[in-house]
């Protein structure tokens, strides 16, 4: 039974199952794109001691900006070590009515939340006056996004497994915090040469409650965005970071996003095209939902998601390879029922990571030189030939790499390979 957080705790207890009291004061107006919100104190019981000076880092370069902040690298003049600088924006406007929510939000996730797979904030430190304030992070190599973009290859399910795993990991772990992300997507997965994935941008994570009240509805990037919250269902659950992770899953071996819809419209569009028109029987309270009731909808009768994928490693016909447990996979991640959705920790007992070719292990994962995050230059990227290192011998194609896998695992039984 899920029993009310204790309200006069100050600590945040990375153990405490108990849910954020759903009664909470948050009010959502929504105007245009602005969304404030009336802040519940004790979703920031973490206080903000005297700050060290950003005078301590030496700027580097500027890494990336977003819709929330400047990401810069540094070094610690003290001990020389490169970090990651986010100078959390401020704007003016918001100033007026005192710390904005959205970065306190920000700030206060980043430095509660201890996991090996979300990216890990040392400390908050100011700048020459009180609207410059920075985060210190570990420094990470690489976005998942860049790497996708600039290989010329695919990843192969083993390293696809790899990188899924860790992710689920960090799922895990904000849902059982009673955190939802928000805005999971490739440009917000780091990965440095170790083979590490992390998750960044806390910028729109925050408490959920059971059961769900209304949150905003002005939230995750689109190609991401769970149908649910397309079709206005404002009392959301964290399986929308679900239905996020499943387009991460496909587009790692796509290459591409999955759904890339050109508003919302068109993002429902194609998502009904590729996944089938979604039924009462399908989906309970389906009819309910806002835009439903608005619009009319067309799509596909059947689900043809498997079209994406081959599903044999024979077919070379340049599709990305998924086997059938990886499709049941990630047809489950994008359920349409939300209720019904799988969760990242049933995602981990899946059959599709037990089976052959075998996750890859961390160390195994390929390594790649400096991209945008080095030279700050996205213009400077080179093609995958020139710059990828492999660990393991040097693997002409996609094809061969996944046969690699297959062989490291099977190198036993090598009848049933070739
Ligand atoms: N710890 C880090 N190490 C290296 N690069 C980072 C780090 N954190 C963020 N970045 C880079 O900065 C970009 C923007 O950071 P993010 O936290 O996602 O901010 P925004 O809210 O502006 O999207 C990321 O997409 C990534 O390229
Ligand atoms: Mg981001």
């Amino acid at each position: 039974m899920n029993t009310p957080p204790n309200t006069s705790s100050t600590e945040f207890n990375p153990n405490d199952k108990t849910p954020p009291n759903s009664a909470g004061t948050e009010i959502i107006e929504v105007d245009g794109e602005n969304v404030k919100s009336v802040v519940d104190a004790n979703e920031y019981p973490l206080g903000f001691r005297a700050c060290e000076s950003v005078e301590n880092y030496e700027f580097m370069n500027q890494i990336g900006t977003g819709s929330y902040g400047v990401v810069s690298r540094a070094r610690c003049k003290k001990t020389g070590d490169i970090v990651a600088l986010k100078r959390i924006k401020l704007p003016q406007e918001l100033l007026v009515e005192g710390f904005p929510t959205s970065a306190l939000r920000e700030i206060s996730t980043l430095m509660q939340m201890q996991h090996p797979n979300l990216v890990n904030a040392h400390e908050v430190v100011v700048g020459s006056d009180y609207n410059k304030i920075f985060v210190v992070m570990d420094y990470m190599d690489h976005t998942v996004k860049d790497l996708n973009e600039i290989m010329k290859q695919r990843f192969t399910q083993a390293e696809v497994k790899c990188l899924l795993i860790q992710l689920l990991d960090g799922v895990k772990y904000m849902h059982d915090n009673w955190v939802q992300h928000r805005d999971i997507k490739t440009s917000n997965l780091l990965l440095d040469n170790h083979g590490n994935l992390k998750i960044c941008d806390f910028g729109l994570a925050r408490k959920y409650s059971d059961p769900p009240r209304a949150y905003s509805p002005v939230v995750v990037t689109l190609y991401y965005r769970a149908i649910e919250i397309l079709l206005g269902e404002k009392k959301y659950t964290p399986a929308i970071d679900m239905w996020s992770v499943g387009c991460v899953f496909a587009e790692l071996l796509l290459k591409k996003p999955l759904f890339q819809g050109n508003g919302e419209l068109d993002q429902i569009k194609q998502i009904f095209d590729v996944l089938g028109l979604p039924s009462e029987s399908r989906w309970e309270g389906f009819q309910e939902l806002p835009n439903v009731k608005k619009f009319h909808f067309t799509g596909s009768k059947t689900n043809n998601l498997h079209k994406r994928f081959t599903q044999q490693i024979g077919m070379t016909n340049n599709l990305p390879i998924l086997s059938k447990l990886g499709l049941d996979l990630l047809e489950r991640m994008l359920e349409f029922d939300p209720k019904l959705r799988i969760t990242a920790d049933e995602a981990l007992k899946h059959p599709y990571f037990k089976e052959s070719p075998l996750p890859k292990s961390k160390v195994m994962m390929p390594t790649f030189p400096a991209t945008v995050h080095e030279t700050g230059h996205r213009g400077h990227k080179r093609k995958h030939d020139e710059i990828v290192q492999e660990k393991a011998a040097p693997e002409n194609s996609l094809f061969d790499r996944e046969l690699q896998d297959l062989y490291e695992q099977n190198v036993n039984n090598r009848d049933s390979i070739f």
